[in-house]
C-alpha cells in the first residue's frame, strides 16, 4: 500500500483497522507472557496512574537492539516501537494472556525500560491525548475503552502505519538540579516522590542525582572518625539548605538564632531527626529507581567536613575554603580536605564502601562531585588544578573501577576559571582514564560549554534551567532552546551524550520543560520540530480534545511568541540571564528596574498577553457555565490562576508603582495615597488569588514542611520520650519561611532570592514591606524631604525578622490549603476587575 492512500484516511476508524491489520501482518509474533520482572515496574506504574480499563491494555517488551531498526541512525539510543496488537479473533495464540488475565491491545516494545516509558508516553499522548504534569492530568476523562494507536504524521512528514518507531540521540536524559533538592524536595513524602519518578519515566528520565538523605552516611562515617555529636551542629545545615552545605557554600543552620526558640542542642536533635527520616525516603526512592532503571547518580564524599575534623588529623592539609554570599564565617568558610592530601583519598574510598554497604544492594557507578561550585580553589597553576582532578579521578577508580565522575559544568562561570585553567582541570580526568560528564547546567542561558570548548572532551550534557532560584513567572526562550541543543550536538556528536532538565522548582512553564525532554527524540540533522503544532497538542492533552477551541488554542500562540519567546540579548544589550522577578517579591524601592538575578525585564508586548489573558479567561468562563460543562481539568484552572497572576503582577503592580512614585516625585500627598491604595489593593487581590490554588499557595507549603515532621524513621530507629515535637515542627516551618525570604542567617546577600509570588506570602510578608515604604512616601512628602531609605530599612527589618519567627495560622485569615475549586471565581472577578485597565496601561506602555 502507497503511503499517499493513507495519509487520506488517517485517523478514521477504517484507517485504524488497516493499521491493526497491517500491524499483525509485520509483527511476527505477539505472544505474551506473564509480565517480566523487568517490565513489572511499568505495570505497577499504569495501575497506580489509569483507570482500571487500563490496567491489562498493554503488552511491553523488551526487545534486542537488533529487533527494531531506529528511525534514524543517529537515534539509536533507548529505541522504542509503539502499534497495535492485533484482535483476538486475528491470531490463533491462546497464550496471549496480558497482564491481569485480558489479551492486551497496545505492543510497547523497546530496547530498555526507559523506551519502554517513552513508548507509553507516546501512546498516552497520541493515541489517549492525555499526559501527566505537574498540575494535574486528565487520566479521569479517558475514553472508557482504551483507543487504538493511530495512523499519524509526526514531525517527519510520513505518515506511520504499522507501528511508531523513536529512538533518542543521547543515551542519557537527565533530570533536577541539585538545589531542586533545596527549593522543591525538601519536605516531599513517598506519595509525592513516587509520582515525579512515574513523571521521569514517562518522559524518557534515566539518569536522576539520588541526592535525599545523604546526611545520613556523612554522619555514619563522622562518627566512625571520631567527630563527636556536639561538632555536628556547626557542620548540617536545616532541611531546605542541604544542596548548599554539600557544596561547601555554606554550614550550619541559624533557626534558634533567628526564632529564639530553643537551644542549639535542640536544633542538633531536629535535624538528626531529619536525617533519619530522610535516609528512610532515600531507601525507597533508590528501591523504585532500581525498578525503573534509572541510573542514580550517588554522592560521593565532598571533602567538605566538619571543623573538628582538623583536630583528629593535625598533620593533613585541612584548610577554609572560600567565602560564599556574603554568608558571616561561622556558616561559610566551610573546612575541607584538600584532594591532592593523601587524606582525601582514603576518606573517598572509605566514604563509597560505607555508602555501598548501607544502600542495600543499591549500586551505581555515577558519583556527583563538585568541588569548586562558586568557590575559589587554593590554587590556580595549571600543573595543580590538574593535580588535584587526576588524583580525584584515580581515587574514584581506586573506590569504584567503573567510577564515573559527574560534575555540574556551573564551577566554571566561577571568575578564578579561565580556558586553560578548565582544559588542564578536565584533562587530568582523561589522564588518569578516568570517566567524567558534565551537566552544562544552564544551557539556555549561560552555556558554559560554549566558552569552554565542550569541556574539552569530557563527556557532557545540554540542559535547561530556566526558573533560577525557582521563579515563577511566565518565561521562557523558546526560539533558542528549539535549536541550540542541535547546534551543541553538531560540534560535539561523540561527547555531548546527555539531555536535561534541570529546573530549581517546579509547577511553572511545564511546555517550556515537557519540550526539552522531547528534544531527544528528534532527529539531530533534521530535527524539525515544529513546535507550535507541538504547542498545540500539548493544549489539546492538557485541556481535553474539546475545550481546546481556536481561542484557547490562539491565547496560547499568543503567549509562546511573547512571554515564553525572550531572546539572549536583548535590544538593550542586556543578556537575559534569568527569568524576570515582579516587583511585589522585591525589596520595595523608588526604582525597581534592577538588573542580575533581582532583575525585572518585560520584554515582551503586553498588548498581546493582556488580549492572550483575555481570551484564556472567556474561554474558560464559558467552558465553566457551559450547560454540559465537566469540571474544568486542574491543569486549565493551574493556567487561569498564572495568567491572572502574570497580568496582576507584570503589567498591573509595575505601573501602579511608576504612579507612586510620580506622586512622590511631585510630593503630591493625596496621590501618594491613593496610589499607595490602589498598590495594596492590586497586592491582596494577588493575594486571593493565590490562595485560592494549593500550587501558589505559601500555607500549603508550610503545610508541606510541618507535615514532613511525620515522615517516617529507618527501622529500629526511636524518638526520645523528650522530643520536641512542636519545636521540630516550628523548625521545619522556620526553614520554608528562610528560604523564600531571607535565604540565611540574617538579611544578607541573598534575600530575597528564592521569593514567591504566593498566596499568603504576599499578604504577610510582601504587603506589611510595601505598607512601610508607602508610609515612608507620604511622610517624606508631608516633611518635603526625600524619602529616608535608612529610616524604612530599620523598620522594615523589624518587620521581616518578626516574620521569621511566626507559625503559620496563629494570624487570622491564614488558611493552609486550597483545592482551587475558588479559584475561577476569583479570576473571573478580578478579569471584570482589572482587564480593561490591563488593557489600558499595556496600550500605553508597549
Ligand atoms: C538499564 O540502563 C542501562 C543504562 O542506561 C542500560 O545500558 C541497560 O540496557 C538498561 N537495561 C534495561 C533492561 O532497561
Ligand atoms: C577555619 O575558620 C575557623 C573559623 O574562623 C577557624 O577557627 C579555623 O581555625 C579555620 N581552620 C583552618 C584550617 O584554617
Ligand atoms: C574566608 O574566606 C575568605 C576568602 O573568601 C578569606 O579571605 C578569609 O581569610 C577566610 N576566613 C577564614 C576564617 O577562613
Ligand atoms: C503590540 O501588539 C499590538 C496588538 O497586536 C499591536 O497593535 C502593537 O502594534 C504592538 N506593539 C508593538 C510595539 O509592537
Ligand atoms: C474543595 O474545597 C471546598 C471548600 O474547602 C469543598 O467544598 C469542595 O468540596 C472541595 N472540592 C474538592 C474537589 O475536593
Amino acid at each position: 500500500m502507497a503511503k499517499g492512500n493513507i495519509r487520506s484516511i488517517r485517523w478514521s476508524p477504517s484507517s485504524l483497522a488497516l493499521v491493526a491489520v497491517a500491524a499483525v501482518a509485520l509483527l511476527h509474533s505477539t505472544t505474551t507472557a506473564a509480565p517480566t520482572a523487568a517490565t513489572q515496574s511499568l505495570y505497577g506504574l499504569v495501575e497506580r496512574l489509569l483507570p482500571k480499563a487500563y490496567h491489562s491494555t498493554f503488552d511491553f517488551q523488551i526487545v534486542s537492539e537488533t529487533a527494531i531498526p531506529p528511525s534514524s541512525p543517529k537515534n539509536k539510543y533507548d529505541v522504542y516501537r509503539v502499534s497495535n496488537v492485533a484482535a483476538a479473533a486475528d491470531t490463533a495464540d491462546s497464550n496471549a494472556a496480558g497482564h491481569g488475565g485480558r489479551r492486551p491491545t497496545v505492543l510497547i516494545e523497546g530496547t530498555t525500560l526507559s523506551a519502554l516509558g517513552v513508548g507509553l508516553k507516546f501512546y498516552l499522548e497520541q493515541a489517549a491525548q492525555v499526559e501527566l504534569t505537574w498540575s494535574g492530568n486528565r487520566f479521569n476523562e479517558l475514553p472508557a475503552q482504551p483507543p487504538r494507536v493511530p495512523d499519524l504524521e509526526l514531525d517527519s512528514g510520513n505518515v506511520v502505519t504499522t507501528g511508531h518507531v523513536h529512538g533518542s540521540f543521547v543515551p542519557w536524559r537527565y533530570y533536577t538540579n541539585v538545589v531542586t533538592f533545596g527549593y522543591q524536595f525538601a519536605f516531599w513524602d513517598w506519595n509525592r516522590w513516587e509520582r515525579e519518578l512515574d513523571w521521569m519515566v514517562l518522559n524518557g528520565v534515566n539518569q536522576l542525582p539520588a541526592m535525599v538523605g545523604q546526611e545520613y552516611v556523612q554522619r555514619e562515617f563522622f562518627r566512625s572518625l571520631g567527630v563527636k555529636e556536639a561538632d555536628f551542629d556547626s557542620f548540617f545545615s536545616g532541611p531546605t539548605y542541604q544542596p548548599w552545605q554539600r557544596m561547601g557554600n555554606m554550614q550550619g543552620s541559624w533557626t534558634y538564632e533567628l526564632t529564639g526558640a530553643g537551644t542549639a542542642a535542640d536544633e542538633l536533635a531536629y535535624k538528626n531527626r531529619w536525617i533519619d527520616s530522610q535516609w528512610a525516603l532515600q531507601q525507597k526512592i533508590l528501591a523504585r529507581l532500581d525498578g525503573f532503571n534509572i541510573t542514580s547518580v550517588l554522592p560521593a564524599f565532598q571533602g567538605f567536613v566538619p571543623r573538628a575534623l582538623k583536630n583528629l588529623y593535625p598533620q593533613a592539609d585541612i584548610r577554609n575554603s572560600s567565602t560564599w554570599s556574603g554568608f558571616p564565617i561561622e556558616h561559610t568558610n566551610v573546612t575541607y580536605v584538600e584532594p591532592t592530601d593523601p587524606l582525601f583519598s582514603k576518606l573517598s574510598v572509605d566514604y563509597i564502601k560505607l555508602q555501598d554497604k548501607l544502600n542495600n544492594g543499591h549500586r551505581s557507578h555515577h558519583y556527583l562531585l563538585d568541588l569548586y561550585n562558586e568557590l575559589t580553589p587554593s590554587c590556580l597553576t595549571e600543573a595543580c588544578l590538574k593535580a588535584i582532578s587526576k588524583t580525584v579521578s584515580q581515587t574514584l577508580q581506586t573506590a569504584n573501577k567503573d567510577a564515573v565522575w559527574v560534575m555540574q559544568g556551573w564551577f566554571l562561570t566561577g571568575s578564578a576559571w579561565n580556558p586553560a585553567r578548565a582544559k588542564a582541570y578536565l584533562e587530568g580526568i582523561q589522564e588518569a582514564n578516568g570517566q567524567s560528564f558534565v551537566y552544562d547546567l544552564a544551557s539556555d542561558s549561560v552555556p558554559v560549554w560554549e566558552r569552554f570548548s565542550g569541556f574539552y572532551g569530557s563527556e557532557f550534557g545540554w540542559s535547561v534551567i530556566n526558573n533560577y532560584g525557582a521563579s515563577q513567572g511566565l518565561f521562557g526562550k523558546l526560539s533558542e532552546i528549539q535549536v541550540l541543543p542541535y547546534q551543541a550536538f553538531a560540534k560535539y556528536p561523540n561527547t555531548l551524550r546527555g539531555m536535561g532538565v534541570t529546573a530549581e522548582g517546579l509547577n511553572n512553564n511545564e511546555f517550556i520543560y515537557e519540550l526539552t525532554l522531547t528534544f531527544p527524540w528528534a532527529n539531530p540533522d533534521q530535527p524539525a520540530l515544529n513546535v507550535p503544532k507541538r504547542l498545540e497538542q500539548f493544549i489539546q492533552r492538557r485541556y481535553g480534545p474539546s475545550r481546546a477551541t481556536p481561542q484557547v488554542q490562539q491565547a496560547w500562540k499568543l503567549l509562546s511568541e511573547t512571554v515564553w519567546d525572550c531572546p539572549s540579548v536583548l535590544e538593550s544589550g542586556l543578556a537575559k540571564e534569568t527569568g524576570s522577578k515582579s516587583y511585589i517579591e522585591k525589596p520595595p524601592a523608588l526604582d525597581m528596574a534592577n538588573t542580575g538575578w533581582l532583575g525585572t525585564n518585560i520584554w515582551y508586548n503586553k498588548t498581546t498577553v493582556v488580549h492572550a489573558w483575555d481570551l484564556l479567561v472567556k474561554s474558560g468562563i464559558a467552558e465553566r457555565n457551559a450547560p454540559h460543562g465537566r469540571p474544568l481539568p486542574t491543569s486549565y484552572i493551574f493556567d487561569l490562576v498564572d495568567t491572572t497572576r502574570e497580568i496582576l503582577l507584570s503589567t498591573v503592580f509595575p505601573s501602579v508603582h511608576g504612579s507612586l512614585i510620580a506622586a512622590y516625585n511631585r510630593q503630591d500627598i493625596a496621590q501618594i495615597r491613593a496610589a499607595g491604595r490602589q498598590l495594596l489593593e492590586v497586592a491582596n487581590d494577588a493575594d486571593r488569588l493565590l490562595s485560592s490554588h494549593s500550587l501558589f499557595s505559601f500555607g500549603a507549603a508550610v503545610k508541606e514542611a510541618r507535615d514532613s515532621s511525620n515522615l517516617p524513621l529507618p527501622t529500629g530507629a526511636t524518638t526520645p520520650a523528650s522530643f520536641n515535637r512542636n519545636g521540630f515542627r516550628q523548625f521545619l516551618e522556620s526553614n520554608a519561611r528562610n528560604l523564600v525570604t531571607w535565604w540565611g542567617p540574617e538579611s544578607a546577600g541573598l534575600a530575597d532570592y528564592g521569593s514567591k509570588q504566593w498566596g499568603g506570602l504576599i499578604s504577610s510578608y510582601y504587603v506589611p514591606r510595601w505598607k512601610l515604604f508607602i508610609a515612608q512616601l507620604e511622610l517624606a512628602a508631608q516633611e518635603k524631604r526625600p524619602f529616608d531609605p535608612v529610616a524604612y530599612s530599620a523598620l522594615v527589618l523589624k518587620h521581616e525578622t518578626a516574620w521569621q519567627a511566626q507559625k503559620w495560622g496563629d494570624r487570622s485569615g491564614e488558611s493552609w490549603a486550597s483545592n482551587g475549586s475558588a479559584s475561577i471565581d476569583v479570576v473571573r472577578q478580578l478579569w471584570v476587575k482589572y482587564a480593561a485597565l490591563a488593557a489600558k496601561i499595556a496600550a500605553a506602555e508597549d
